[in-house]
């Protein structure tokens, strides 16, 4: 067990899975308590119980994203068990493959309520608690896909857009009031999320990334690591791409 997070209380969104559950075992292997959140309620308990069995402190919370009441009961339910919120990571998402034209009314609002919508809400009822605790953290998951476009994903690259300058926006509204808040920007990274993409797609962009692969849950749960901790107290407002090169060219 490390200690760059020892006294956080962190909440992780999507913790169940992928990239958020390997937040939720790194953070926790830092010394933060862990409140584990997602709608799949089987693979949360799973990764609480796999987290105390390496002798971390966690717990799960059902929780729908784009509830507000959930969100409310998410925050109370954090307090009470660990007495305060120091660390938000807004990770939940999910992306969907469609054109302009064949993006549906219900297929775009999905979207945007749960990667866009989302992440402003869990900002808002997190708030309170993170300007409290004189020191608080937010790493919101964006994707290089909210820097850069690519054809036949307009709703995904629309809400990660957004995610990118509500953190801009948000970061300099607390920045005199002790929370940072940042974004963090993955590339393609091995994940179940991942495995909606086609073999040919996943192969073509992998060909393509200078560092010849694709990323692992753990890369990105690495650079958000050190943005909750005290060792980025320099640092909000801005934006972190781990794609392996592949953005840059
Ligand atoms: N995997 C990649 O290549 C990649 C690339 C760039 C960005 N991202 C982003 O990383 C984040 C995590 O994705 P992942 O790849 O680990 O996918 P994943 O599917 O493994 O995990 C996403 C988690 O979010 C949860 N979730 C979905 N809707 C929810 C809701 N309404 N409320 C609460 N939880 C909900 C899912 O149940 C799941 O556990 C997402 O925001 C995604 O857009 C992923």
């Amino acid at each position: 067990m490390g200690s760059r997070l020892e006294g956080k209380v962190a909440i992780i969104t999507g913790g169940a899975s992928g990239i958020g559950e390997a937040h939720a075992h790194l953070y926790a292997s830092e010394g933060a308590k862990v409140v584990v959140t997602d709608i799949q309620e089987e693979l949360g308990a799973n990764v609480v119980r796999a987290i105390e069995g390496e002798g971390g402190d966690a717990i799960f919370v059902r929780h729908d994203v784009t509830s507000e009441v959930d969100w409310a009961n998410v925050v109370k339910t954090t307090v009470d068990q660990y007495g305060a919120i120091t660390t938000l990571v807004n990770n939940a998402g999910v992306a969907n493959f469609s054109g302009v034209e064949e993006e549906t009314l219900e297929g775009f609002n999905r979207v945007v309520s749960i990667c866009q919508t989302g992440v402003w809400l869990g900002m808002k009822a997190c708030m309170p608690e993170l300007k409290k605790s004189g020191n608080g953290a937010i790493v919101n998951i964006s994707s290089l896909y909210g820097i850069i476009g690519t054809p036949s994903m307009v709703a995904y690259h629309g809400a990660k857009g957004a995610v990118r300058l509500m953190t801009k926006s948000a970061g300099l509204e607390y920045a005199k009031q002790g929370v940072r808040i940042n974004s963090v920007h993955p590339g393609i990274i091995k994940t179940p999320l991942a495995d909606t993409l086609t073999a040919d797609y996943i192969a073509e962009i992998t060909a393509t990334t200078p560092l010849g692969c694709m990323g692992e849950p753990i890369d990105i749960a690495t650079m958000s690591l050190f943005l909750c901790s005290d060792e980025a107290k320099f640092i909000t407002a801005s934006e972190f791409v781990v794609d392996g090169g592949w953005g840059a060219q």
